[in-house]
């Protein structure tokens, strides 16, 4: 984690929070799985004060959009996706029945979606390169499921992935042969079903999703990977209807870093993203604990206050980040939190 080629170079577009919702769309998918946006380069000192202010502006830009984009980091939730993700898919290829599945889960914000897209991004990047100029395949599908889903919402998802007409009058058994119909074709290897944790199955609309989910991991020749929030503590694994999940699904965890060598690593790697003209290296891995007490060790606190400070940095004209310039960028409620309650228990 500490070395700095652990950094992936695939980015996410300007907002990531947007992701859940464009990513769900095929073109959307494939727009998130084509970028690679390069790191713009500092113009010479020299060459750039000699620029009018609008001139400088507009160089600057460049900069602030690189810093607003999100570097995804190899962290060890994401390798640990991917490996587990590629080696089942590869098992499952020549499996007949029960193919196995993955399943992430782990605290709001700790890298699930992070972590199961860039699975998603990875898988479709090598079968693309194995089947060039086939663009009829899709290798991989992105759904999320609604808070309150019904079955027939599910399906209704997968179409609209797939960019399927779900009119009002299909009932559901419509939708989801066509959707088995176009995945079949398209070759499709891996589905992908994030926020799982919207599905109670002490509900009937939940336990009728969950079977929807598993009629399509029948039909659909392909990996199935969840995600969401605490799933093994919920009740979806529980139960008859869980016990089959359980028995199939290999559990990947997803928490807050603990202050040690893979935050560090994490720090290290952001910090290397920076591009600054007065920034001193190693200065935000000199304050890696600070950073962790501020943030509770949830990356993407983290990530939104270096790169805060960092946009900071070039409208301000200081070019540099300093522990002074972090400590101006507001933090998101949830570290606030975590905050109060530290400052409280040292108090204490
Ligand atoms: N591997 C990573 N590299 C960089 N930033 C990450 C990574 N994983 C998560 N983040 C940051 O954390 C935020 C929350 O991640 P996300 O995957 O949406 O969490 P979850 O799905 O667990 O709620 C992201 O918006 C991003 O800023
Ligand atoms: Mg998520």
């Amino acid at each position: 984690m500490t070395d700095p080629a652990a950094i992936s170079c695939s980015f996410l577009g300007e907002a990531e929070k947007e992701a859940g919702h464009h990513l769900t769309t095929l073109q959307g998918w494939r727009e998130f799985v084509a970028e690679e946006p390069a790191t713009p380069t500092l113009s010479p000192l020299k060459e750039y004060a000699g620029l009018t202010a609008i001139e400088q502006e507009a160089v600057d830009e460049e900069r602030l959009d690189h810093h607003a984009r999100l570097l995804v980091v190899a962290t060890s939730t994401v390798r640990h996706t991917v490996t587990s993700g590629r080696r089942l898919v590869l098992l499952n290829r020549h499996a007949i029945s029960a193919r196995r599945g993955l399943i992430v889960s782990g605290p709001a914000g700790t890298g699930k979606t992070i972590a199961i897209t860039q699975l998603g991004r990875s898988h479709e990047l090598l079968d693309r390169a194995r089947h060039p100029h086939r663009s009829e395949r899709i290798p991989a599908v992105y759904i999320t499921v609604p808070p309150a889903a019904t079955a027939r919402m599910i399906a209704a998802e997968f179409g609209r992935f797939l960019g399927l007409p779900v009119r009002r009058g299909l009932n559901i058994t419509d939708i989801i042969e066509a959707v088995v119909g176009v995945c079949l074709d398209a070759r499709t290897g891996l589905v992908i079903v994030d926020e799982l944790h919207n599905i109670s199955l002490t509900t009937r609309n939940g336990a009728e999703v969950a079977d929807t989910l598993k009629y399509f991991s029948e039909r659909i020749p392909a990996t199935f990977v969840y995600a969401g929030i605490d799933i093994e503590r919920s009740n979806l694994l529980a139960g008859t209807r869980g016990a089959q999940i359980a028995s199939r699904f290999t559990l990947i965890p997803s928490h807050p870093f603990p202050y040690g060598p893979e935050w560090k690593g994490l720090v290290a790697a952001l910090e290397l993203t920076l591009v600054l003209r007065d920034h001193k290296p190693g200065t935000l891995v000199a304050l890696d604990r600070y950073l962790h007490e501020r943030t509770g060790g949830m990356i993407g606190t983290l990530s939104h206050q270096i790169r805060g400070a960092a946009i900071d940095a070039i409208l301000s004209g200081t070019e540099q980040i300093t522990r002074k310039s972090l400590d101006t960028i507001p933090l998101d409620y949830g570290a606030e939190g975590q905050r109060t309650a530290t400052a409280r228990a040292i108090a204490r």
